[in-house]
């Protein structure tokens, strides 16, 4: 299974993908390619250390969806890598119907809460502002709903009394690094 990440930001997601897949615990789905609609991005530096093509995209004029000439863009160059799933580890831009139809049932994506609750930015700040004991984290299908695609799977994160939100934080994205390589080889096989 071709597997195609795609991401805005530090890459720690894709770094436990890719780590899992070192690590022989990635199934039957290789990493083919990662794409970045940032330059800057901490996830392009992952590309050299793991021997995968690391790519910037650029996503202009847009600054939160994938749409127009950049879209067809992302479509073409995802194409060209034959990819069987996309994974959205952090990209931060909502996709259009363009991209959607061209991999109906390919994408999936990572959530750091526990849809239904807290979709959109920053569902961490959100579950830690809301106040809630049990927290954790989504992957999901992608469908035109952002964050509202069938859920894959889930993890449980619980909020102690002497929780901070950077401790919050760190357990939702240590659930995140379990969950989603788990998710990836489970789809593979
Ligand atoms: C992850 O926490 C992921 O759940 C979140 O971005 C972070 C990316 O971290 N995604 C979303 O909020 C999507 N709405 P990473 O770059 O270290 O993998």
């Amino acid at each position: 299974m071709r597997v195609v990440i795609l991401g805005s930001g530090r890459g720690s997601n894709a770094e436990a993908i890719l780590l899992a897949q070192q690590a022989g615990r990635l199934g039957r789905a290789v990493v083919v390619q990662i794409f970045s609609d940032r330059p800057d991005a901490g996830i392009l530096a992952l590309g050299p250390r793991f021997g995968v093509p690391a790519t910037f995209l650029d996503a202009a004029p847009f600054k939160t969806k994938l749409d127009g000439a950049a879209e067809e863009h992302y479509i073409a160059a995802i194409n060209a890598c034959r990819a069987d799933l996309i994974v959205l580890a952090g990209f931060m831009r909502v996709l259009k119907p363009g991209f959607l139809t061209a991999f109906a049932g390919k994408i999936i994506n990572l959530h750091p809460s526990l849809l239904p609750s807290f979709p959109g930015l920053d569902g961490i700040g959100q579950a830690w502002r809301r106040g809630v004991k049990i927290a954790g984290c989504t992957v999901h299908s992608v469908t035109q709903e952002v964050d509202g695609g069938p859920i894959i799977d889930q993890a449980v994160v619980r909020i102690e009394s002497d929780d901070t939100l950077e401790s919050f934080a760190e357990k939702i994205h240590a659930a995140e690094h379990t969950l989603l390589p788990a998710v990836i080889a489970r789809l593979s096989e």
